[in-house]
């Protein structure tokens, strides 16, 4: 479904180049359940972004479904984004001012869609993460776990093709990280959506299908296993 050919990227920092990623090919099957890992700094944002299309390799491709990210313009590439791509942050990135219900809804109204007609869409995706309760409060009433709950029906809400989570668990407690990846976990098997993480959390470890590990840019091994299964 998305392949990463021959990428690398370059960073021009203080006039000096720095390679944060060198010549990384891997290919992610449709409904993958997979992990980068590695140190601070190994290039896991890096190749989030990249295939989240909001930078470019230097060099190399990433095609999505055989279409290179490279040759879309500056709408098609949005446009991929919109429609194949859901985001889930470390740090939530709601919208404060809006409550669990909005936040959901927001990237169907950015779709054109008509609040009518995705309301009942919108109200099965927060009971599915468990926050029926919550659904008009704000996020500032919430836990840190809430709040990502509610970011990844947010991801979810469009049907994506995919799931990008940049340390999704990195300021939960453990008990709200294994909570959290069981949701993921059960998401990924009901919607079908392909989830990539990237994280330096062990508890991520041992849910995912495979694993990656970077160094430096480099890819250090790309493994795959059966998941050690549930913790709760
Ligand atoms: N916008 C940027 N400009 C210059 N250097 C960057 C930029 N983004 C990341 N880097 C560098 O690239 C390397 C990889 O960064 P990153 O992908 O954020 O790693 P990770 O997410 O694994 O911690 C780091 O050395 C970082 O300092
Ligand atoms: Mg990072």
């Amino acid at each position: 479904m998305l392949v990463i050919d021959h990428v690398s990227k370059i960073y021009r920092v203080g006039g000096q180049d720095f390679t944060a990623l060198h010549d990384i090919s891997l290919e992610v099957e449709e409904g993958a359940f997979m992990s980068f890992v590695g140190p601070s700094g190994s290039g896991k944002t890096t190749i989030i972004n990249l295939m989240g299309g909001l930078d470019q390799p230097t060099s190399g491709e990433i095609l999505f479904k055989g279409r290179s990210l490279a040759k879309m313009d500056r709408n098609e590439l949005a446009a991929y984004r919109r429609e194949n791509v859901g985001f889930i942050f470390q740090s939530y990135n709601l919208l404060p001012v809006y409550t669990v219900y909005e936040n959901v809804l927001f990237p169907l109204l950015l779709n054109d869609e008509k609040e009518s007609a995705v309301r009942e869409k919108v109200r099965a995706l927060v009971d599915q993460v468990g926050l029926s309760p919550e659904i008009n409060k704000k996020p500032t009433e919430l836990s840190g776990g809430q709040c990502q709950r509610v970011a990844i029906a947010r991801a979810l809400v469009k049907d994506p093709a995919l799931v990008l989570a940049d340390e999704p668990t990195a300021n939960l407690d453990a008990e709200n990280s294994y909570h959290i990846l069981e949701l993921m976990l059960k998401l990924n098997r009901d919607f079908k959506a392909a989830f990539i993480f990237c994280t330096h959390d062990e508890k991520v470890t041992k849910y995912v299908r495979r694993e990656v590990r970077l160094e430096d840019g480099f890819v250090e091994w790309d493994k795959t296993k059966q998941p050690e299964g549930h913790f709760s």
